[in-house]
């Protein structure tokens, strides 16, 4: 008879690493499922593509501490309502562009990237658009033709033309707000947003 106590047996060891690893396997699959609902566009927050077809405002909660996107009256974008669907295709559009063209080599998305330029994810409500009425033009020419049309030479960086065209453009700005309109818990934090019209 072995004087080993039950509790230094390898047998118990072994049943403790297989219960171990298969609970763990089930909280991953729950916690996976649960963040897929936390990402997919129609939540709490991360809003349908649709919400490109309304003005995005940008306002302090109190209670949370923080600035939190709102979602406002009707304000069409490039002149149009979109259908779900059309909105999507455009998004999807502005997603690939911004992942085909690298932007993140520079830029940061939801804080993910690199911190030459400044983070796109509130890019949409940045002030330096100059007014709500002016800054599709203004963004749309800026994207096309980075060299000419750069606004803010503050920093001495400039974002080179990447050859992005005028269809790529309006991907990228339906993807720009509608990545305004995600809630993403204050961040980035002390961002100043463009002066939104309306209440
Ligand atoms: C080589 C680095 C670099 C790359 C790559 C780059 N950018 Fe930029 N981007 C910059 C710099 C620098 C600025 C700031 C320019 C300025 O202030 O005039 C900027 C500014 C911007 C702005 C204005 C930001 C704001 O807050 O108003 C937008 C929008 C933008 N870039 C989008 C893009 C997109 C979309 C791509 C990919 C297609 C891209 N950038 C790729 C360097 C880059």
């Amino acid at each position: 008879m072995s004087d080993t106590p039950w509790w230094a047996s390898q047998d118990f060891w072994r049943k403790c690493a297989i219960f171990v690893t298969a609970f763990m396997a089930v909280v991953l699959i729950l916690l996976t499922f649960h963040t897929m609902d936390a990402i997919t566009s129609g939540s709490d927050r991360v809003p349908a593509y649709a919400v490109i077809n309304y003005r995005i405002g940008y306002e302090f909660d109190a209670e949370r501490n923080m600035y939190a996107p709102v979602i406002g009256e009707e304000a069409p974008l490039f002149g149009a309502l979109h259908t779900e669907d059309d909105a999507r295709a455009l998004v999807d559009l502005g997603k690939l562009t911004v992942q085909a063209k690298n932007c993140m080599n520079c830029h940061t998305l939801l804080g993910n990237g690199a911190y030459y330029a400044p983070d796109l994810t509130k890019a949409w409500l940045d002030p330096g658009w100059g007014n709500e009425q002016s800054r599709e033009l203004l963004m749309s020419m800026f994207l096309t033709d980075p060299v000419a049309n750069a606004r803010t030479f503050g920093t001495r960086k400039r974002m080179p033309d990447l050859g992005v065209t005028d269809e790529e453009a309006r991907g990228v700005i339906a993807f720009l707000k509608w990545l305004s309109a995600v809630d993403t818990n204050g961040f980035p934090h002390g961002f100043e947003t463009l002066p939104q019209g309306g209440s």
